[in-house]
């Protein structure tokens, strides 16, 4: 089994009207709720690529509903740990003229440190040595950013694969903990060593220093530009072929569901580059976070271009 965690849910209400002006009223306005976050994206295109997977997380008691009934279609599994209040959420008004957005984005309500030595043991009571735990996204404030990586010491004794894909203090502190995979993209990449880091080469011997650190397969994404991908003595660049880009937001949550299915499926380094990169292509040329399909990725893999650094 597939999990990915959801440490900060969030529910996102999504307002469609041709022109949105501050201090107006608007009537009628079709509303969209969507249950999101980034174990919820990854959870869900794996799903689509053919492999089994579950969102486990911490889950605001009033908000439960909206997120299983939403995963129960999609036939994701869902284990969520019950805590009290409602997830936060967040508001998109989407204007049809100008094509521009607006978003308000809430605090939510409080989850405390307790919370977080909960989850520990309950994320611990559902590993299973030869399932694979992704940690996506970020941790809700007051859970304790050294989760993740208290986690993924947990998963590595109990001879569970770990991939991580966050950013800040929960990444440095992950980094540390020595997952399986890391996929940071190029500012994530940047802010682990506090400084620029432009071309392939340059990019290439960075991402070494992380393979020296006792991380396995490193997978820095570059939007557009495709991917390098470090693992033992090998380095590859992988760059997808043009697409029409509708929404790149979420290409990177897509490429992590391809790493693991390829991984799941014990593909090799060069096909399990192929197949990520494909996912991220798939998806940028769809809104919404999931829906691309898997004849696309498929398709799309015949033209990734592989070259080694
Ligand atoms: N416009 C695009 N055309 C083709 N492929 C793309 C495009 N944008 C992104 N991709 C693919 O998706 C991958 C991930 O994109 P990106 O580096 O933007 O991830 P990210 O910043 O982590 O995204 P997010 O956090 O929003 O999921 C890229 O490595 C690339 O393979
Ligand atoms: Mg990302």
């Amino acid at each position: 089994m597939i999990y990915c965690t959801l440490l900060n849910p969030a529910l996102d209400l999504v307002y469609s009207t041709e022109k949105f002006s501050a201090g107006g009223t608007l009537r009628d306005i079709p509303l969209r709720v969507v249950p999101s976050g980034k174990g919820m994206n990854v959870a869900c295109i794996v799903r689509t690529l053919g492999e089994e997977s579950a969102v486990v997380g911490i889950m605001p008691e009033e908000s439960r509903n909206r997120f299983t009934s939403w995963l129960d279609k999609k036939k994701v599994q869902h284990r969520f740990m019950a805590v009290q209040g409602e997830a936060r959420m967040n508001v998109t008004i989407l204007e049809s003229e100008g094509a521009q957005s607006s978003h308000i984005n809430s605090r939510g309500s409080p989850i405390g440190r307790e919370a977080g030595e909960e989850f520990l043991q309950f994320a611990g009571s559902h590993l299973a040595a030869g399932d694979e735990w992704c940690f996506s996204g970020s941790i809700a404030p007051r859970l304790g950013e050294d989760l993740y990586a208290r986690i993924i010491a947990q998963c590595k004794s109990a001879g569970v694969d770990t991939f991580l894909d966050t950013r800040g203090k929960a990444l440095s502190l992950g980094i540390a903990a020595g997952p399986l995979v890391l996929k940071p993209n190029s500012t994530e990449f940047e802010d682990i060593f506090g400084e620029q880091i432009q071309g392939v080469h340059h990019l290439a011997l960075k991402g070494k220093k992380l393979l020296d650190r006792g991380i396995s397969h490193v997978f820095i994404t570059l939007g557009s530009d495709g991917m390098i991908a470090l693992h033992d003595s090998d380095c590859l660049l992988s760059v997808p072929p043009q697409v029409k880009s509708i929404d790149t937001v979420g290409c990177g949550d897509a490429l992590m569901a391809g790493i693991l299915v390829a991984w799941k499926r014990r593909f090799s380094f060069s096909e399990t580059c192929r197949l990520a990169v494909a996912c991220g292509a798939a998806k940028a040329m769809h809104a919404g976070p999931d829906a691309l399909t898997r004849d696309e990725v498929w398709q799309l893999m015949e033209d990734v271009k592989i070259t080694a650094v």
